[in-house]
């Protein structure tokens, strides 16, 4: 298995496609399904988000200050993520707003991880050796069990806010 930083938050990239793709299908199927599925979106983008916050932008920032601006909006955009995320976590699947809501925050993620992806990982690929992506993507292996895996962890709150004004 890989440890290098990139191809690790590719897999997780690859599993959030895959469950966005689960609820677009199921959209007019039975509430418990949609309710299923918007947990297992949740869970994946918390557990993903507190590895990137806490590990991969600020090793990049620190290892690569020109891209510090990528970092600062990825920081943002995580952020408008995170506020659907708490506002899915506490609405129900019949409520009116609940599919509008997931179909938002699935363009939103959609639209990041497509900067991350096409943008500004290759210029840290191209930046950085493999021994730097290996380190990193140990970190976020260490940290992974121990990540929050609900927005209203504590810990998942806390990161959250800490990224956007710290
Ligand atoms: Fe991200
Ligand atoms: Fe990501």
């Amino acid at each position: 298995m890989s440890t290098d930083a990139i191809v690790l938050l590719k897999e997780d990239h690859k599993e959030m496609r895959r469950l966005f793709k689960a609820f677009q299908d199921a959209e007019e199927g039975p509430a418990s399904q949609r309710q299923k599925l918007v947990n297992q979106i949740l869970e994946a983008l918390t557990v993903h988000t507190y590895l990137e916050n806490e590990v991969m932008y600020p090793e990049v920032r620190r290892l690569l200050p020109d891209l510090e601006d990528d970092i600062l909006e990825s920081y943002e955009e995580h952020h408008v993520a995170d506020v659907l995320c708490a506002e899915l976590a506490a609405m129900d699947a019949d409520h009116e707003h609940f599919n509008a809501k997931t179909t938002v925050l699935i363009e939103n993620v959609r639209h990041h991880v497509e900067e991350e992806e096409e943008e500004w990982f290759p210029k840290v690929r191209d930046a950085l050796g493999r021994k730097q992506l290996q380190e990193i993507g140990e970190k976020m292996i260490a940290l992974r069990s121990d990540a929050p895996r609900t927005p209203s962890d504590p810990k998942a709150i806390k990161k959250a806010i800490d990224a956007v004004t710290a």
